[in-house]
């Protein structure tokens, strides 16, 4: 697959490093057993191993203990469970409109019983103003939820600012971090985020099928699991463990998928997410320097400043549906992008770009080259030019 351009990094990363492939393909091969389970000496290594890759989690977002690190098998996981915050009462929740559906489905199914929503909409830079989330505000709402970059269009959000406000007024906040964890610092501590989740597969570079949610001191008192069952801790009781982590992760672990993560998570540090950071910020400031020449090709938000956004960037062809873009992109040039509506219809509502079938997406990851990007860039002035 060595001519294939993979510019799809904000739905996952790939190929995985070579370390975490390893490690995985070590496990199926000399050992597939279970965790957490099992009083074998090799069972407690394997168990001793993914406990490591918490820990290391924890600390890279800077939590307060490793055992508020909850490990999910999606980003989508992770946030169908912190929203249980709601409970089963009527409430007012705050979101903005780059939400994705793993939030916004959830709490559309929570409207049957009374959940009202406010989607704030962004200034004309695409950031959302605190100032409107405050005055969104009313004496029912119960949580604000807020992507930290967009899956989309890749603009950053003023969360800090925003889990302030939702603090002083004694409102919940809920982070989706899908397009940050391992592409920026995160620090949920300084953040004062009330819950963050986000899958593991894209910026920490781990197999699908790994997420996690952070949870601030105590709230697990008002999050319900979202399944019961055996934890491998506290087999006597007839209930469910109330202890972190195990109160939220029943069930045979996703081994492969959690060494995967610890292998990952080896390599990485607060510096190596900042060269990341930058290297992304290169990326984005190359294209869009390539894109903004080519007659007919539109990019959303093209004057946000580089700190403002990471990888993620998404254009029109003039004329052109964006699965068709998408389609010559693949079947011509072997080049891979996702486009459409990207699983956040609000934010090409707001974009004006529902009308058009969405958007191409063009994403970055750690491997991705400039001359990947001029490639990219060659590809659309051929599509844009042809029609
Ligand atoms: N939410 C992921 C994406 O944006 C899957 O592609």
């Amino acid at each position: 697959m060595d001519d294939v351009i993979y510019l799809d990094h904000a739905a996952t990363s790939a190929p995985k490093p070579e370390r975490v492939a390893a490690r995985i393909a070590r496990y199926l091969q000399m050992e597939g057993l279970s965790a957490g389970r099992g009083s074998y000496r090799r069972a407690v290594t394997i168990g001793q191993e993914i406990e490591g890759g918490r820990k290391k989690l924890a600390s890279l977002i800077h939590a307060e203990s490793a055992d508020r690190v909850v490990f999910t098998t999606s980003g989508t996981e992770a946030l169908n469970l912190a929203l249980g915050c709601l409970g089963q009462e009527p409430g007012h929740v705050i979101v903005t409109s780059w939400e994705h559906n793993s939030v916004l489905r959830p709490l559309a199914a929570a409207a049957d019983r009374g959940v009202t929503i406010t989607e704030v909409e962004p200034g004309a830079d695409g950031r959302t103003d605190p100032g409107d989330v405050r005055a969104a505000i009313t004496s029912e709402t119960k949580l604000i939820c807020c992507v930290h970059a967009s899956n989309v269009t890749g603009v950053i959000q003023p969360v800090g600012e925003i889990c302030q406000l939702a603090k002083e007024r004694g409102i919940l906040s809920l982070i989706d971090a899908a397009q940050t964890v391992g592409h920026l610092p995160i620090d949920v501590q300084e953040m004062g985020c009330s819950l963050l989740a986000a899958p593991c597969h894209k910026g920490l570079l781990a197999p699908l099928g790994t997420g996690f949610l952070y949870l601030q001191p105590g709230l697990e008192d008002r999050i319900p699991p979202l399944q019961f069952g055996g934890t491998g801790t506290q087999s006597e009781q007839a209930v469910q463990p109330a202890e972190l982590p195990y109160r939220y992760e029943s069930g045979s672990r996703n081994v492969p998928g959690l060494i995967g993560l610890a292998a990952s998570l080896e390599a990485m540090s607060p510096e190596s997410i900042a060269d990341d950071a930058a290297h992304q910020r290169e990326l984005t400031a190359f294209c869009l320097d390539r894109l903004k020449g080519i007659p007919g090709v539109t990019v959303s938000l093209p004057d946000l400043p580089g700190e403002l956004r990471v990888g993620v960037l998404s254009l029109n062809v003039e004329g052109q549906d964006p699965r068709v873009v998408g389609t010559i992109l693949d079947e011509y040039f072997q080049i891979e992008v996702r486009t459409g509506f990207h699983c956040a219809p609000q934010a090409h509502q707001w974009l004006g770009t529902a009308e058009l079938g969405g958007t191409v997406r063009i994403s970055f990851g750690s491997t991705t080259s400039e001359s990947e990007i001029e490639k990219l860039a060659d590809a659309l002035q051929q599509i844009a030019g042809s029609f």
